[in-house]
């Protein structure tokens, strides 16, 4: 293992660290110094991360946590600044199944409980962590409470809805944190990273939107990358090494900030290669853009064979698929009018042929 010196003689608890992102975190903390106490629902995973830390040369302590569980919480970590006198960072990894909070669906999909899952879950546990460490971390005058979210905190791609509001939530409770404890040297920082390729979560995301939209898996792992200024994935190592600066003292004037890490990423836009996709309630794709290729394929249902509707957006023409959807005219326009209100509320800037200009953004489609 390369050491530095970066987190060297630091007390770090880490909550959810059997995940891919947890334990991602944990080793780079380790390998910059950093004592690391890991803790998990799964007391075996944990278990498994410390022991690949501590065959590693680093120092890490494994527990069996359940990081929505207040009381639980409250006497780990004064059993943890009992013994190593401090507790210097604390970052809470824990996360729910993507599918249990109907990630990759339409909002208007969505039942309250897949909305408000996210929210009962991992907000109420990084409430109860990040309180429990700010009451030992004021007491010492220092620490540092990391937060993570995603791009999806500012709402930009189809079927983030719950996941996305948690941690638009999160966020505005970092800047609260970190504005009231900042006085006695506390800091509090939010990392924004974009969907972590190689994680769990992701992993599973991505499963699910290629089984609905029945894009394969490894184009929309290049749609997500393609999202990006950079273009490149991003994976949990990236976002590990940014959070082992964030916590460390090199970054002691960044506190009450989102540090956004995304490569870029806030939403599509017209020099972004992505695609933009309208679900039925029955699930069947209406409609999907394709911003690299520059075209949109329309679907319907009102004939028997499968209707296209292909037109180069960028050309005057709408190209001879028009032609075959006369036949289907009023369900070609109610999906085009969808489409474009959907477009239009995700700030897409769609470009359209000569002849729909008028159209776009006109009352009609508001
Ligand atoms: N992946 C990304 O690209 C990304 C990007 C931005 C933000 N995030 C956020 O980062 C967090 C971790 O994501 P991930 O991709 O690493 O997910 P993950 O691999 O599914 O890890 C989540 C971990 O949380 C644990 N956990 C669940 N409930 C718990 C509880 N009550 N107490 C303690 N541990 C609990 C899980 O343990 P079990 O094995 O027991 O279920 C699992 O080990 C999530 O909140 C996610 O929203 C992820």
């Amino acid at each position: 293992m390369n050491r530095s010196e970066m987190l060297h003689g630091k007390h770090a608890v880490i909550f959810g660290a059997g995940g891919s992102i947890g334990s991602a975190i944990a080793r780079q903390f380790a390998t910059e110094g950093a004592e690391v106490c890991l803790s998990g629902r799964n007391a075996a995973r944990v278990h498994e991360v410390a022991k690949a830390i501590s065959n590693d040369g680093g120092r890490a302590r494994a527990a069996a946590i359940d990081a929505l569980d207040e009381v639980a919480v409250d006497s780990y970590l004064n059993e943890i600044a009992k013994r190593a006198g401090r507790i210097d960072i604390a970052f809470n990894a824990m996360g729910s199944d993507p599918r249990a909070y109907g990630n990759g669906k339409n909002t208007v999909d969505l039942s309250v409980e897949e909305f408000m899952l996210p929210l009962t879950s991992m907000v109420k546990s990084w409430f109860i962590t990040a309180r429990a460490s700010a009451r030992h971390m004021v007491k010492q005058h220092s620490g540092v409470i990391l937060f993570l979210t995603g791009s999806p905190a500012r709402g930009h791609v189809e079927g983030a809805t719950s996941i996305g509001t948690a941690f638009g939530a999160i966020e505005t409770f970092m800047e609260n944190l970190a504005f009231q404890v900042g006085r006695a040297g506390v800091r509090v920082v939010c990392l924004r990273t974009t969907a972590n390729v190689d994680s769990a979560a992701i992993e599973q995301t991505v499963a699910i939107l290629s089984d609905r939209s029945k894009v394969p898996k490894d184009e929309i792992v290049a749609q997500i990358a393609s999202l990006n200024f950079l273009k490149v994935p991003a994976r949990v190592a990236d976002t590990a090494k940014t959070a082992a600066f964030l916590v460390s003292d090199r970054a002691r004037m960044i506190t009450g900030t989102v540090v956004n890490s995304s490569a870029g990423r806030r939403w599509i836009d017209r020099s972004s290669a992505g695609f933009a996709q309208l679900w039925r309630r029955s699930k069947k794709v209406l409609a999907r853009v394709d911003f690299a290729a520059r075209r949109a394929t329309i679907s319907g249902r009102t004939t028997r064979a499968r209707v296209a509707w292909v037109p180069k957006l960028q050309d005057g023409a709408a190209g001879s698929g028009r032609r075959k959807m006369s036949a289907s005219a009023g369900f070609e326009r109610h999906c085009r009018q969808s489409l474009y209100r959907r477009l239009c509320h995700e700030r897409v800037c769609l470009v359209v042929p000569q002849h729909e200009r008028s159209l776009q953004g006109s009352r009609r489609f508001a």
